[in-house]
């Protein structure tokens, strides 16, 4: 599979990477490996440490023991530029949505008229064309996500995060970033989304990383996963049980 998209992102793992914070341990992943073609994505209850592995895997937080390594080298500040993040809530400037666009794109240093064409690709992407002079602030919820998520694309990234990207949408607005996120994925981007809708990781997922506890308590394939749990955490979690 991976020799069909080699223009994807390498391998990014966990090595033995640990928080722990007043005594407690937040997260304890002793192995992970993403290298598949992906979408990856995270699931499990609320508090298992999705959150917190994204914040590890983008450098956002580092851990108190362990590594996160891209292609064997310890995460840089090079590898970190070639990712980028979408939260829960987007966080988006106060001014027009093309000047949301904008702003990443005059930091990648490109000219005034390459940036005016990108910008217009990305609305068209986003299906925001026409909303190009509006404030960023008066977007609807789903709205505001597309642009986010544009917003990250324009950076051209090979790592994609998001964080629970939909959670606070309606099926309507998950549907259009669902299929924004899968394009995205299709063109080569790698993506790592945590979600806690089950629905959501069986119409995106390639693989799966189960979590409870601060444990990866498994990783396979999406249709393994979710079909076949190896781990009783994982089989309860599917079946809608309480999970301690
Ligand atoms: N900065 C922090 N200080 C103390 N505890 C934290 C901090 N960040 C997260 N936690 C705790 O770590 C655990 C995992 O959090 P998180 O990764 O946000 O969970 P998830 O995203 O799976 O819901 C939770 O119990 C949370 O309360
Ligand atoms: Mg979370």
């Amino acid at each position: 599979m991976r020799d069909l998209v080699p223009d994807r992102a390498g391998c990014l793992s966990v090595d033995g990477v640990g928080i722990t914070r007043k005594g407690k341990a937040l997260l304890d992943v002793s192995r992970l490996s993403l290298d598949g073609p992906g979408p990856t994505l995270i699931l499990g209850p609320n508090g298992a440490g999705k959150s917190l592995l994204l914040r590890c895997l983008h450098g956002l937080i580092v851990p108190d023991q362990g590594q996160v390594r891209q292609d064997g080298a310890i995460l840089n500040a090079e590898h970190k530029a070639r990712q980028a993040m979408v939260f829960q809530q987007p966080v988006l400037l106060r001014r027009s949505v093309a000047a949301n666009l904008d702003f990443v794109l005059k930091r990648q240093g490109l000219p005034r008229a390459t940036r005016k064409i990108r910008i217009e690709e990305l609305l068209a992407e986003g299906g925001l064309d026409g909303k190009t002079r509006q404030s960023a602030r008066s977007l609807s919820g789903g709205e505001a996500q597309r642009l986010a998520i544009l917003r990250a694309l324009a950076l051209e990234p090979e790592t994609l995060f998001l964080d629970e990207p939909t959670s606070a949408l309606d099926p309507s607005a998950t549907q259009m970033i669902e299929r924004m996120i899968l394009r995205a994925s299709t063109r080569g981007v790698r993506i790592v989304m945590v979600t806690h809708d089950i629905g959501q990781a069986r119409r995106l997922a390639a693989d799966i990383v189960m979590m409870q506890g601060g444990h990866v308590v498994e990783h396979g394939a999406a249709k393994q996963v979710l079909d076949a749990p190896e781990s009783d955490a994982a089989r309860r979690y599917l079946a809608g049980g309480l999970v301690t």
